[in-house]
Formats: structure tokens, sequence, C-alpha cells
């Protein structure tokens, strides 16, 4: 039943998208894959917060904390900027943050499937992710938080919760992709947290 009723929804939802031609661009097969990956981020709260103890923390290096407000401060303190250089550090940090929930949940634990489950979406989102041109060098600062999140020893620690992380990882997903979440609002300010604030009720 709850199976069938998934399909169901999984192919309307493919319908939804495969309907309009008029919006096929480049970007559709990125943006197909990173709505598939939105959907499945819905059931953090479940998967993340009420299958773990009670303000159960990890590990994770300072860049693995990569929030809306990092975006705001890189883009107004970074030179040439780009959002693709944003988008990657997004790409590579949230499947650093995968890799850092998996390593305490045991197999057998409800969340694992889930869990893979996303690191398979993020896969796929990587497979339609436009390469980088090969005569440009991110900036420093880009070079620099790639180089810490793959530090083994790194220094500076922080304790967070996997929810906050995958919250994270919802919010800067909307704020750096926008355009592949249209929304009726106009004024729509994904990159800005009185929208999440706001947006608390509805179950984001
Ligand atoms: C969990 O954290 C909240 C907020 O920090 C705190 O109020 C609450 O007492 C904590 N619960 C437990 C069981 O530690
Ligand atoms: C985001 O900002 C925090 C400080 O608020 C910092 O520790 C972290 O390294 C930053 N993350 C990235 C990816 O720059």
């Amino acid at each position: 039943m709850v199976r069938s009723t998934a399909w169901l929804l999984g192919a309307l939802l493919g319908l939804i998208c495969v309907l309009p031609p008029v919006l096929m661009t480049p970007r559709t097969a990125q943006c197909t894959s990173l709505k598939t990956l939105k959907n499945k981020l819905i059931g953090r709260r479940r998967n993340m917060k009420h299958n773990l103890p009670i303000n159960y923390t990890i590990r994770v290096h300072y860049e693995e904390v990569f929030k809306l407000s990092n975006i705001t401060r890189l883009r107004a303190r970074v030179e040439d900027l780009e959002d693709g250089d944003l988008q990657d550090v997004w790409l590579l940090v949230n499947q650093e943050v995968l890799k850092r929930i998996l390593r305490v949940l045991p197999v057998r634990h409800p969340s694992y499937k889930y869990t893979t489950d996303l690191e398979d979406l993020f896969r796929k989102v990587q497979q339609v992710f436009p390469p980088q041109s090969d005569e440009r060098e991110p900036p420093e600062q880009i070079e620099e938080i790639y180089k810490r999140v793959k530090e083994i020893d790194s220094k500076g620690w922080r304790f967070v919760t996997p929810k906050s992380l995958l919250d994270n990882c919802y919010r800067t997903m909307h704020c750096l992709f926008k355009d592949c979440f249209p929304s009726e609002d106009r004024e729509q300010d994904y990159c800005g947290l009185p929208h999440w604030r706001k947006g608390r009720k509805r179950l984001q």
C-alpha cells in the first residue's frame, strides 16, 4: 500500500518534471536530481532526529558546518567568487557530512538506508554538475576550504546534531540553486534566515 502510493507519487512527480517542454534548459538534469534530493531530505526529521537519542551530536570539522551565513560571508569577502564555487563547496561538504553520519550508524539502524540513499542521490547530483572550466582556478579561500575539509587531523572540531547538518544542507541547497526551486512568492529569499524561521511551521 505504502509502496504503491510512493510509486504513484514518484510517477506523478516524474510526469510533472517531464511535462513542460518550455522549461527544458541545460540545467534541467541538474534540477531534476536536486528535486529528488530535496524530496528525500524532507524525511530528515524522522531519520536524523526521532530515530536518534535526544540531543545526539557527532563530531565534524568546522568547515562541515556550511550554513546560509557562510554563503553570505563568502559572497561579501571573496573576490571573483562564482556561484559554481559555492555549489562545489556545498557538494563536497555535504558528501563529507553523510560519510560522518554513516560512520556512527550500525548497518541495521533504521536511518542507515536513508543515509545511503542520500549518498546515492548526491552521487547523481554530482554526475550532472557542470564541470569547472580548466582555465579558471577557484579563489584561494575556496581552495583553502577544500583543503581543510580533507584534512584528517583537523584542529577545529565541533559537535552538532545530524539533523542540523541536514537542515544546513537543505537550506543552502535552496539558496545556491534557487532557479531549481521556483516559488509562487516572488519575494522569496532562500538565502535569508527569515524565510526559514517563517517556514518552520511548514515542517521545513
Ligand atoms: C536537549 O537540548 C535542549 C536544548 O539545548 C535542552 O533544553 C534539553 O534539556 C536537552 N535534553 C536532554 C535530554 O539532554
Ligand atoms: C562556516 O562558518 C563557521 C563559523 O560560523 C566556520 O567555522 C566554518 O568553517 C564555515 N564553513 C565553511 C565551509 O566555510
